[in-house]
């Protein structure tokens, strides 16, 4: 086994990473981000290198095609990644992603549709000889638009292999340029899926000529295992999502995948041009923005990713990390909790610091960024690396401040009621409220419940701490389910302080101005930033 050092890339394969975060991603329910949200998660997944950013599904909303657009501007500049855009095979839903990636560098047009027997006749009423045409004109009319065209036969793994070679091939002659296999159900085992890799590379005509793509769905656990199984046979593209989320159980995970051909790479022979020690930073900022959270033992980014509790475990360790793990936490980019900075430290050095733990602020964000720090440092006797990154991803995920915490002050004990004034600068000025409650984070969501003028229901809580130690910055994620709207769209907040209760309004409060900035978008374009579950428009459901 290699362990440790596969850097030597040269003889070496490389793999292009196709993250889909926000587009399959933005899918999983529960995960709606405001088009800013989006642009910023877009820059990070730059930063991190990975090869495409398929950044949404124009034909879908306003909302998504507008972030595409801006995505496709702001982000796919020169140097950038490739900007891609979803769209069902119809010229409608191609002309819109055109309209979307059009003005990146390097824009390309993901077009798809179903292939299998059971979606052919149960869902779109097609014959085979119908679905063939279909491809191979869709394609043709996205090829008129723009030189990258990447095609996917939805269900793919469902489907028969050899109308699967007509589908490709005719989808290469029409001038795809990638051919991307969906296990669109989580379906195949990995042997299986990586002989159906295999043969399609062996028997589709023209095969020499495209990139062939792998993008596996979770529902029976095999997504990552599914993933390598195709790469390993010959696909040279990963469609992967950071901290593996997306419809249903989600994708292949992208820092599963790209770990695996790292630290495998005595295996698989290949490799990735992800910035690996960026991988952690940017599980959090997508965990921060949907309110998703990322299970303690998830791999690779899971916060007990690197934690040994076993004696024998950690006997191990004291004598040689490599026994008891197979990648190095700094890898990974899991800072190396030394402390650097205190209370009397400068701004300077502070930003210094935070651009070495690969946090690019801009001027303002490093002032309001060195505020809270000042602030912390005020309260903890130690600010450790840790602490360091989640106020800089704080700073990054922060919503629209529609309202602000402005004043919270709680009253509880044994027996009693808790009590919970709350003060908030809002649109309409300062206001106060107070409410009782079950406990002190109660009180304090009821009294912000007053304020807030929405309505919603409180669906998921969740407290830790990010350091050991009785001044730790405690962190907590919320997610809400607006309750006035036939959506019931779900929007995440994040909030992270010494005092839990604190953090605990803080988050809920962010998630209320999300669901209060996407209510105002849906309001100035006259419908939902993202297709619901059941819409038409959402993919997989009228291709
Ligand atoms: O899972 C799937 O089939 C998809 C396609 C649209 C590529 O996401
Ligand atoms: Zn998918």
């Amino acid at each position: 086994m290699n362990g440790f050092d596969t850097s030597g890339n040269e003889p070496y394969a490389p793999v292009r990473i196709f993250d889909t975060t926000l587009r399959d991603g933005e899918q999983s329910p529960g995960a709606s981000l405001t088009v800013p949200e989006k642009v910023k998660v877009a820059r990070q997944l730059a930063l991190l290198k990975v090869d495409v950013i398929e950044a949404g599904f124009p034909a879908a909303s306003p909302g998504d095609l507008d972030a595409v657009q801006q995505i496709a501007e702001e982000v796919g500049g020169a140097g950038g990644p490739i900007v891609a855009g979803l769209a069902r095979a119809s010229a409608t839903d191609i002309d819109k992603a055109w309209t979307g990636v059009s003005g990146a560098e390097k824009p390309r047009i993901h077009t798809f549709i179903a292939t299998s027997d059971l979606h052919l006749e149960r869902k779109l009423c097609m014959t085979r000889g119908q679905v063939l045409e279909k491809a191979s004109t869709m394609v043709a009319h996205a090829k008129n638009y723009c030189a990258d065209v990447e095609f996917s036969p939805e269900d793919g793994t469902r489907s028969d292999p050899g109308f699967l070679v007509e589908v490709l091939s005719a989808a290469i002659e029409s001038g795809a340029t990638t051919l991307n296999i969906p296990d669109t159900v989580g379906y195949a085992m990995p042997g299986e899926y990586g002989e159906l890799i295999r043969y399609l590379i062996g028997n589709t005509p023209g095969s020499d000529d495209v990139i062939w793509s792998v993008h596996c769905h979770d529902d029976l656990g095999f997504a990552t295992a599914n993933t390598v199984a195709g790469l390993k046979a010959g696909a040279r593209q990963a469609e992967v999502t950071m901290n593996g989320i997306g419809e249903r159980a989600g994708n292949a995970s992208l820092e599963e995948v790209v770990m695996a051909l790292y630290t495998r790479g005595d295996r698989f022979g290949l490799y990735t041009g992800v910035e690996k020690d960026r991988l952690v930073q940017t599980s959090r900022i997508v965990s921060n923005f949907t309110g998703i959270q990322v299970p303690p033992n998830k791999a690779v980014v899971g916060p007990n990713a690197f934690a040994h509790e076993a004696g024998i475990h950690q006997d191990g360790m004291l004598k040689d990390q490599r026994t008891y793990e197979i990648m190095r936490p700094e890898t990974v980019g899991i800072p190396r909790s030394r402390l650097v900075l205190g209370k009397h430290s400068g701004r300077h050095a502070f930003k210094v610091r935070m651009e070495e733990l690969g946090f690019t602020l801009s001027e303002e964000e490093t002032i309001d960024a060195f505020n809270r720090f000042k602030e912390l440092a005020d309260l903890k006797k130690t600010v450790t690396d840790a602490d360091l990154s989640v106020l800089a991803r704080q700073q990054i995920t922060d919503p629209e401040a529609v309202h602000d915490l402005k004043d919270l002050q709680v009253a509880c004990g044994q027996p009693g009621m808790s009590t919970a004034t709350v003060r908030l600068a809002g649109p309409g000025g300062t206001e106060t409220a107070a409410a009782i409650g079950a406990g002190p984070v109660d009180a304090a969501f009821r009294a912000i419940d007053q304020l807030v003028g929405v309505r919603s229901t409180l669906i998921e809580y969740d407290v830790h701490s990010v350091t050991a130690g009785i001044d730790a910055l405690g962190e907590v994620t919320v997610r809400i389910r607006e309750s006035d709207s036939e959506e019931g769209r779900v929007f995440g907040g994040y909030g992270a302080d010494t005092d839990i209760i604190a953090a605990s309004a803080q988050a809920y409060l962010a998630a209320i101005n999300r669901l209060i900035v996407s209510k105002r978008a849906v309001a100035a374009v006259g419908e939902p930033a993202k297709a619901q579950p059941g819409g038409s428009s959402r993919v997989g459901h009228g291709a």
